[in-house]
């Protein structure tokens, strides 16, 4: 058996009930339940579903022979939070999950916030005859980052530079034991996309462009899950989105991949791979579609290719919402239902009409529109995860590891994966790192003092936002705290005051916040803001440190000839100060490329072995003191075919 995931609470007040129709039923008064509770198995012999010394398969096959079809269509429903206005729909419909959308949180938004809801709609998931308990969802995507004052980690593109599958499966224990300690035990991640299209909004939520790349950091999913499901703050995973969402063509988030079957073989499906051979427990479909078919009706993909030929044992769980958009019409139909869940869907993410959708759903299965044989492999692959995840034992929210939430350990693992994110892309006389004391430091930028610019989207809310919407270190305050005594830092904003006494100025420009369909650019060019307060900088004739915070490589060969040295930081999450363990040397930059780097955004999609002349490699990234690495020859990947481009207008060859 596992270790203790959840404590026992058999005598929980909720039960009390059902202790009661259980002493009427020994009494022959009313019909006797198809089970006994976990009360009553504590007094009767335990069902054999409900004897943790069995074999999870019997457990399986024994509970649904003890289930009706409300039982067995209500496992695959999945309805969010917020829409559970009438909490008793969780035992009427008998919803086997729930989920919190982006931002969807209890109040207060604390870890006992977090955990007391959870128990709510634990209770009423085991107040039902059989007593199946619920599974939670929420995209804790870079940290439980719905949490106000989780540890938010570097997004995916900042870890995919790190190289170090090892630090990315800590940050996913890490990650577990946060999501854990406010109750919840399934997490939507890994995104395990290859974004192939920088000017697609989810580019950050990818670990790059290199399947091979993506593929070793499916560490993650060991790092959430452990070696097996059900031990210590163990997270059920998901791999998402399947398939090829980030090789959209013009990198439109739910758009169409038109590329060959080849080629989503060799780029988009191999992180889907090395995710099931670690033993993933559930995989999220792609809005998006292949060739014009809307993935979440693409039997071929999700039956005949992900189930049988990669022999994903997990259960398939839909995006958002996403069956209604198989007709193209808002809302969703009985067709629609019965199409995706022929196709291989075994549960349903429904934020809104749950109630209605059950009928529905009801509805085709009686008629036989939905075979039993799908419906029970559905439930099959569902309960199987529940029962491995000790959720029938132990069934109410642990709270043995909210004090890991938001603490220095958790914080500390986080600055290192700063750290190792950064790439330096230019160091021009070696001006970087910056001695630590003596003169003046100047500091400016939008994103200097901002932690919510540097953690990005999917942070506090769906979109993420600016300003100081969570607890963490900015990138100012890690500078502020780095520089000896000696040292004055300055900082404005938008870089006003400024003047050529300073030995240095630090610029922090980049993206703001956003999330998905948000973030689809055709542009990736710096904003007048930044451009504004990069000019005032450079007309003090001071040297110029460009710290770039965002989601992915920005349009900014025009303005680089102007820097002293430009570091890409990506999203780095709350710990800003892993930014400035590397300026001033604490830690010489290892980060590499994740992406190809364009000369411009008329290169778009650009990806390595393209023939397309980058301003940075995929790859690329110096360090201190040596000569710049040379950009490694990288292992070509096959690419669809390119889409002719206008050949670029030459710039100047970045001097590293
Ligand atoms: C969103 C995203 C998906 C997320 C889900 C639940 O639309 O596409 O990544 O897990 O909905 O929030």
């Amino acid at each position: 058996m596992n270790a203790e995931r959840y404590p026992r609470r058999l005598l929980d007040a909720s039960r009390i009930p059902l202790i009661v129709v259980l002493a009427f039923a020994m009494l022959g008064v009313v019909e006797q339940p198809r089970v006994a509770t976990a009360v009553g198995a504590a007094k009767a012999a335990a069902l054999p579903y409900q004897d943790p010394s069995l074999p999870v398969p019997t457990r399986v096959a024994d509970l649904m022979s003890r289930m009706t079809v409300d039982d067995k269509v209500g496992q695959m429903v999945q309805a969010e939070r917020a829409a559970l206005t009438t909490i008793s729909d969780i035992a009427t419909y008998r919803i086997g999950s729930i989920l919190s959308g982006g931002g969807s949180v209890p109040s207060p938004n604390n870890a006992s916030g977090w955990a007391d809801m959870y128990d709510n709609f634990q209770r009423q998931a085991l107040s039902t005859p059989l007593a199946i308990p619920m599974i939670y969802g929420v995209d804790a995507v870079h940290g439980h980052n719905n949490l106000m004052g989780a540890t938010m980690f570097p997004h995916n593109i900042g870890l995919g530079a790190t190289r170090d599958p090892d630090l990315v499966q800590r940050i996913g224990r890490a990650t577990a034991e946060e999501v854990t300690g406010s109750g919840m035990d399934w997490t939507f991640a890994p995104c395990l996309c290859v974004a192939r299209d920088d000017r697609w909004g989810r580019t950050y939520e990818s670990f790059g462009e290199n399947p091979q790349l993506v593929s070793q950091m499916a560490s993650i999913v060991t790092g959430l899950q452990g070696s097996a499901l059900g031990g210590s703050a163990s997270v059920l995973a998901t791999a998402k989105h399947y398939v090829a969402d980030g090789g959209t063509t013009g990198g439109r988030d739910q758009g169409d991949a038109q590329i060959s079957e080849a080629d989503l073989r060799a780029v988009h499906l191999p992180p889907f791979r090395a995710a099931i051979e670690r033993g993933v427990g559930s995989v999220m479909i792609s809005f998006s579609s292949w060739n014009g078919q809307r993935m979440h009706g693409h039997r071929y993909l999700i039956t005949d290719v992900l189930k049988n030929e990669l022999g994903f044992s997990g259960f398939v769980v839909t995006d958002w919402a996403a069956i209604d958009q198989l007709d193209g019409q808002p809302g969703f139909t009985a067709d629609e239902i019965r199409t995706s869940f022929n196709a291989g869907i075994d549960m349903a993410m429904v934020p809104t009409n749950h109630r209605q959708f059950i009928t529905l759903l009801k509805q085709e299965v009686q008629a036989g529109r939905i075979s039993a044989a799908r419906v029970d492999d559905a439930n099959r692959r569902i309960l199987t995860k529940k029962f491995e995840m000790g959720l029938f034992e132990r069934p109410m929210a642990d709270r043995s590891y909210a004090s890991t939430i938001g603490g220095t350990a958790h914080r500390d693992l986080a600055r290192e994966a700063v750290r190792k994110s950064q790439v330096l892309l230019k160091n021009s006389g070696g001006i970087l790192p910056l001695a630590k004391s003596g003169g003046k430091i100047f500091v400016a930028g939008k994103s200097a003092d901002d932690i919510g610019n540097q953690s990005g989207g999917w942070t506090i809310s769906w979109q993420g936002s600016s300003g100081n919407i969570t607890s963490g270190t900015t990138i100012l305050q890690g500078i502020r705290q780095k520089v000896g005594s000696g040292t004055t830092v300055t900082y404005t904003r938008d870089g006003s005051g400024v003047d050529s006494s300073y030995r240095a100025a630090i610029a922090v420009v980049g993206e703001t916040p956003y999330a998905e369909g948000q973030g689809d650019r055709t542009s990736l060019s710096l904003d007048s803001t930044d451009l504004a307060t990069l000019s005032r900088l450079r007309a003090a004739g001071v040297p110029v440190i460009v710290v770039l915070v965002s989601g992915r490589p920005m349009d900014i060969s025009s303005q680089l000839g102007g820097w002293n040295a430009l570091v890409a930081s990506w999203l780095p999450g709350t710990e800003g100060g892993g930014v400035a363990d590397v300026l001033f040397g604490d830690h010489a930059p290892t980060g590499k490329l994740p992406m190809t780097w364009m000369q411009s955004i008329s290169q778009q999609p650009i990806n390595t072995g393209d023939g397309k002349q980058a301003l940075f490699e995929y790859g690329y990234g110096l360090t201190y003191g040596a000569t710049p690495t040379p950009t490694p020859t990288p292992t070509p990947t096959p690419t669809p075919t390119p889409t002719p481009t206008p050949t670029p207008t030459p710039t100047p060859t970045p001097t590293p």
